[in-house]
């Protein structure tokens, strides 16, 4: 069903938008305050510089399906749906100015105040999570004179277009993201991209907002990264492009969700130290790697976040299930719970310890070596019962898997309190029987 939409900005997204929007047989109307790029649109020519725009573009005006204006307020009387794409440009602090998205609430505002039928807000802008419900609702309510979920509805759609390749990106988008307090008003939405390939995936204003971030963040990571182990290669004297060709076929470990899900920290025999001697061989080259240096600082970091948050419940009996550095294993070495208890142990915590690959009793070689040289205070706190860990714990500290459900779902208690360390499956969160905290979830 064609639809009629105003479309705030007509920059990068508002322009592209608006054409490949009215290419697929909705009204479209775009607003800006410049009137050159306003003059531009409304005669059938493109306001940027775009692969595919102009054809596009001029076949569409040329239908009359679309036009712009510089008037606010007869945009939003005449459509049905306002998208607003300003600018949310950087300020010199990093702040994000939000003035141009502040503005076009202020001019769908008063118009709404005039207007008599439901009507649309959808913010396309890319803005961080909290700011629709805390800026644009308000701002709009209080223009208006109306309140959001009765008079109109506010939704949020990210645009993940990129410069250059906007036009085929808009069509073969790699998901749709549609963001709203009440699913029902995406109605529309659900409409107006009928027609992509892509998953839509509908969630909260602040889950969509928030994910345009993370997209962005993790494309920065991925062209650092690339290119600070491109610049090893090359020092090196290895073929980066061959390094990236085999590195990047692996869908299995490498590009794929492994190692993407928030939980705890690394550790082990191989990363710790593959990394520290990748950057001492960067240093010894004068290379400088900034992200990768910055890896170890910030898995220290995170278990730093975990001593604090153990520190701000005013409990001190802790009762840590798993040692080894991941479940399955009785390795220890650089194992980060073997760090985290020491940290907790110099705050004067009383530690209690059970991992079940990491028995004293039972343990021999290289770890029972380990332990007995380089941890022996840790050692002595291993128990071999769990229920005796649990039972003595004020606050529980849950990093391993490996705990038996029932034990964690009937053994906790009211003033316990569970953090977890290991993103534990929903049905296995002793959610309602102690306080239950994950350590970044
Ligand atoms: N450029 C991209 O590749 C891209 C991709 C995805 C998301 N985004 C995000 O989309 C948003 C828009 O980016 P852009 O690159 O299209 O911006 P842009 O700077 O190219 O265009 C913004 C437009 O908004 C207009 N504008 C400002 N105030 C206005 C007002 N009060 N009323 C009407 N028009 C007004 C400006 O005149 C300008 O034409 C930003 O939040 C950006 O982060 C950009």
């Amino acid at each position: 069903m064609a639809r009629s939409i105003s479309i705030f900005g007509l920059g990068y997204v508002g322009s592209v938008s608006a054409t490949c929007l009215a290419s697929k047989g909705n009204y479209v109307l775009g607003v800006d305050v410049n009137t050159a790029k306003v003059k531009a649109m409304d005669s059938g020519r493109s306001p940027i510089i775009e692969e595919g725009m102009g054809d596009i573009l001029f076949e569409s005006h040329k239908s009359c399906r679309l036009h712009a204006t510089t008037d606010a307020v007869a945009a939003v009387h005449k459509t049905e749906i306002s998208f607003i794409c300003v600018g949310t440009p950087s300020q010199r602090n990093g702040k994000l100015d939000l003035s141009g998205v502040e503005r076009v609430c202020e001019d769908i505002g008063q118009a709404l105040r005039t207007k008599k039928s439901f009507h649309w807000v959808v913010l396309r802008s890319t803005v961080l999570p909290g700011t629709t419900d805390r800026l644009v609702r308000p701002m709009l309510e209080r223009a208006s004179g109306k309140q959001a979920g009765k008079d109109f509805a506010v939704c949020y759609n990210p645009e993940f277009l990129r410069e250059g390749t906007a036009v085929n990106d808009f069509f073969h988008p790699p998901f749709t993201i549609l963001g709203a307090h009440d699913l029902s008003d995406l109605a529309p939405l659900r409409d107006l991209y009928s027609w992509a390939n892509s998953t839509t995936f509908e969630t909260s204003v602040a889950t969509a907002e928030m994910v345009k971030y993370v997209c962005n963040a993790f494309h920065a990571v991925k062209v650092g990264f690339a290119n600070e182990v491109g610049s090893l290669a090359k020092q090196f004297g290895v073929d980066a492009e061959d390094v990236t060709k085999i590195f990047t076929s692996d869908k299995t470990l490498n590009i794929s969700p492994a190692y993407l899900s928030p939980g705890f920290a690394f550790g082990g025999s191989c990363l710790p130290k593959d990394l520290r001697a990748l950057i001492h061989c960067a240093k010894e080259h004068d290379l400088r790697v900034p992200l990768l240096e910055s890896i170890l600082p910030s898995n220290v970091e995170h278990i730093e976040r975990v001593v604090e948050t153990v520190l701000r419940t005013g409990k001190r009996k802790i009762g840590m299930l798993g040692l080894s550095f991941k479940a399955g294993t009785d390795d220890l070495r650089e194992s980060p719970l073997v760090y985290l208890v020491k940290r907790l142990l110099g705050e004067g915590c009383h530690i209690q310890v059970w991992d079940k690959n990491v028995l004293l009793g039972r343990l021999v070689g290289s770890n029972r070596q380990f332990i007995d040289e380089f941890i022996p205070h840790i050692g002595m706190l291993l128990r071999e019962n769990l229920q005796e860990v649990l039972d003595t714990a004020e606050v529980v500290l849950v990093g391993t898997r490996a705990v038996d459900r029932e034990a964690l779902l009937h053994s906790t208690r009211p003033e316990q309190t569970i953090i977890d360390l290991v993103n534990l499956e929903k049905s296995r969160r002793p959610i309602g029987r102690a306080t239950y905290e994950g350590v970044c979830w």
